[in-house]
């Protein structure tokens, strides 16, 4: 590869690094390098019909898999691996050399807009996932791209926000996810975040994309940008950012030769670019052959399993599911005919086919209940549930959040159901006992509801198989398979997070490292783990070796249990081992998920498990040394149901050795923080907070969004005219886009208006709004204005 960058002129290698248009990288002909295919991603293929199509609708259809959050709550490392590989497969067959997915940022708060798209609130279970479903797309050819690293933890004001995170929550919570799947996935490419971490834009995070990412986890792909994360290219090219997307433009490229030229940038920071980037060429050549296929079926059904695989029990009251097959059985909400099965945004995916519960449970009497798109009840439709509902055996109720609820774009502002959805299961208890409530989500809800039914089946968002999933799950031709993978709270107001600022310049992470199921005694509703099942299970005792310390100082410890199945039908389960670090000198979450096995049983049927520990399952990160600490002494090992049910228990010593440091040969770290404190989270953070008022301090830059810029009539001119650019044939306009008038920075306008507004003109805009005159700017912005209007 060396030899080839040596073959490069230094403008074809700045064209490398920077996409030739929205969905591909350039080439160079003249040496045989292809351009290739890069789409979203990450719960399908978003095929444009164009590469420079930067619309959201009209892709190619493709196998619409559950979403993220439904594919945790699996914890089925074998088959998010399969999944995995069917997505290579539909990639390749659509001429795709990278699929931009997975995501493994860390659900910190329940509100983000796009948590749907990822994992978990705990980083093992985050990791693993995403690390088996990276090595399922890879062994086909494919490369994925594991994003968005790091923090980019909401969407309000995710281009410009500035995540402010203590080294522990940075280190143990964070970054724990992205290190965990850069060692189980070992991805060809990671995506950069829009967002600021500590100070830096991500873009530009020395730190994050070269000193850990590669220094420390070994990552040997490429980092890619965000679509519009870069501001200045140079500088993110000296940080680690390889691969600038997208590109409509040649500014960049002769930025990046005039730095190389001035002495501004080595000439060797952009061969080691080039050369990474000529690896991934060659590493995803197997994507670019002809002739791949796919079994669209096969996919269908996958599809189905891991949905079915993702629906979470999570209360059945005398045993109410599996329904039995001769009762009489009404079918009441809207979202059994019409079902939300994905997220909004960039991941959506244009299904090849859509089934939906009532099809699919047959010819059973139906009522809407609500407006598909309604936020307000209905009398007249509660009434006629009412009536359907009335006398019969039971009535399976599908409520959840409608697609306005939740979307890469912005945060939610509470937890709670469109009320038309809560007044429906409120009616419909009113005059029936029996009731199921199933519900579609991307993330938690508040079920407020939820002492007064019998039973509750989580469906996240299943993808285009999970009607059919659930009206399997229902009548008990599959099992409801799932854990919850984050911990749904009480209420909003009552969250540990409430009330922390979010924005709008800086989200400030007061609660440390006390996020989900971490943070003891708090009102949860259903904790991270829960999950009931229509079999039963015996657990034995827990077992527990004695810890060996190697002569490099790694530690290993093996915990083993056997779990049978005591029902009298097949099921699985998943046994999750908590750490809980009896004597510690710093403080510490109460326990944390350090392993965790999923089996299937046949009804009688046992399985031994064997859970392996190393010394990070014991360690804390000490802000102090800036390292992975061990104290020796007691810990004790909890295998549980959920965060909140453990089963059986045994300690462990961890004796003074070499993988361990005594309390007193070490700086003292920070006490315990108690959340909401900003005194103490300052102080975690060794330095002042910056200015969060609502006001944009001093001058307008390209990073001010253009919410704090309307004060400037430019920038009003500016968003008429994109409201009008971005404005689809129907009238509407996706919420996606919507956001962006608001949160989007200056510095995306090229790529927003595929370079009609050039940096240049860009850096005019910027001038004028900050009230200086421009010679022949403000007429030649009308005319751009009028061109983006038309
Ligand atoms: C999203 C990415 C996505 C990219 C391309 C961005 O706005 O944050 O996840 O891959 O657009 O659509």
């Amino acid at each position: 590869m060396a030899d080839l960058v040596q073959q490069l002129t230094l403008a074809e290698k700045a064209a490398l690094c920077i996409g030739g248009s929205a969905w591909a990288m350039r080439g160079v002909e003249r040496l045989g390098v292809p351009s290739i295919v890069l789409t979203d991603g990450p719960h399908g293929v978003r095929r444009q019909q164009g590469l420079d199509d930067t619309g959201l609708r009209g892709s190619r259809p493709a196998t619409c898999f559950p979403t993220g959050s439904a594919l945790a709550a699996t914890w089925d490392v074998a088959l998010l691996e399969e999944v995995g590989t069917a997505l290579g497969r539909e990639a390749r067959a659509q001429g795709v050399s990278v699929l931009l997915g997975p995501g493994a940022n860390l659900k910190r708060t329940p509100l983000c807009g796009r948590n749907f798209e990822y994992l978990s609130e705990d980083p093992l279970l985050s990791g693993e996932l995403a690390g088996a479903w990276i090595r399922g797309v890879q062994a086909q050819g494919v490369a994925a791209s594991l994003k968005h690293f790091a923090a980019n933890n909401q969407e309000h004001r995710r281009y410009s926000v500035d995540a402010l995170i203590d080294e522990r929550a940075l280190r143990e919570l964070y970054l724990a996810s992205w290190e965990r799947a850069v060692a189980a996935g070992a991805p060809w490419t990671m995506m950069c975040a829009y967002n600021r971490v500590n100070g830096p834009l991500c873009s530009e995070h020395r730190e994050l994309l070269t000193d850990i990412l590669r220094g420390e986890w070994g990552f040997d792909g490429i980092v890619m940008s965000d679509w519009g994360a870069v501001d200045d290219r140079v500088a993110a090219l000296a940080a680690g950012l390889d691969l600038e997307m997208p590109g409509f433009g040649q500014e960049n490229d002769a930025a990046l030769a005039r730095a190389v030229a001035g002495g501004r940038l080595p000439e060797a920071a952009l061969d080691r670019a080039a050369e990474r980037l000529l690896a991934l060429v060659e590493r995803t050549a197997v994507s670019r052959e002809e002739g791949h296929a796919y079994d669209a079926e096969a996919h269908h059904a996958l599809a189905g399993r891991a949905a079915a695989a993702a629906t979470v029990l999570l209360k059945n009251e005398v045993g109410l599911l599996p329904l039995a097959p001769d009762a009489d059985i009404a079918v009441v909400g809207a979202f059994a005919a019409a079902p939300r099965y994905q997220g909004s945004g960039s991941s959506g995916v244009n299904p090849h086919r859509l089934d939906d519960a009532r099809t699919a449970l047959g010819d059973r009497p139906y009522v809407p209940g609500y407006g598909r798109h309604d936020e307000a009840p209905d009398p007249a439709l509660l009434d006629e549930a009412r009536a359907v509902a009335r006398g019969r055996d039971a009535v399976v109720v599908f409520v959840g959040l409608t697609e306005a609820y939740e979307t890469e774009g912005y945060d939610r502002e509470h937890l709670r159901l469109p009320p038309a959805h809560d007044a429906l299961v409120e009616a419909v208890a009113e005059v029936n006992a029996n009731v199921v409530v199933v519900v579609a989500n991307g993330a938690p809800v508040e079920l407020p509801w939820r002492d007064r039914v019998p039973a509750i089946l989580e469906a996240h968002l299943g993808g285009q198989a999970g009607g059919s999933a659930i009206a399997d799950v229902l009548t008990g031709a599959a099992e409801p398979g799932g854990r919850l993978a984050e911990t749904y709270p009480a209420r909003w107001e009552d969250h540990p997070l409430h009330g922390i600022p979010m924005g709008p310049r800086v989200s400030e992470y007061r609660e440390s490292v006390y996020v989900g199921y971490r943070l003891a005694g708090a009102d949860e509703a259903f904790p991270f783990g829960h999950g009931l099942s229509y079999t039963t299970f015996a657990w034995s005792e827990l077992e527990v070796g004695a810890a060996s310390v190697a002569d490099d100082g790694e530690l290993a410890v093996t915990a083993r249990l056997t779990v049978t199945n005591t029902g009298d039908r097949a099921g699985s389960d998943v046994v999750q081992l908590y750490v809980h670090d009896a004597e510690s000198t710093a403080y510490r979450p109460e326990h944390e998920l350090r392993a965790f096995a999923k089996v299937h049983l046949e009804p009688g049927a046992s399985e031994e498990v064997a859970l392996a520990l190393d010394r990070r399952a014991f360690a804390f990160w000490d802000p102090g040394h800036h390292a992975w600490l061990v104290e020796p002494g007691t810990f004790e090992l909890r295998a549980g149901a959920s965060a909140r049910d453990i089963r059986c228990t045994a300690t462990v010593e961890v004796a003074a050795g070499a993988a361990t440091v005594a309390p007193s040969a070490r700086a003292a770290v920070p006490g315990p923080v108690p959340p909401s404190s900003r005194g103490a989270f300052a102080a975690l953070l060794d330095r002042a907070l910056p200015e969060n008022g609502p006001d944009a301090p001093g001058e307008f830059t390209r990073n001010t969004p253009l919410a704090d810029m309307r004060r400037s009539p430019v920038i009003l001119a500016l968003i008429a005219a994109m409201r009008r650019h971005m404005t689809e044939e129907d009238g509407s306009i996706e919420p996606l886009f919507e956001s962006m008038l608001d949160d989007a920075p200056p510095r995306m306008l090229p790529m927003l208006t595929r370079n009609v507004l050039t940096p240049p003109l860009v850096e005019g805009l910027v001038a004028l709004a900050n009230g200086r005159a421009v010679g022949g700017m403000r007429r030649t912005l009308s005319a751009v204005f009028a061109r983006l209007s038309a």
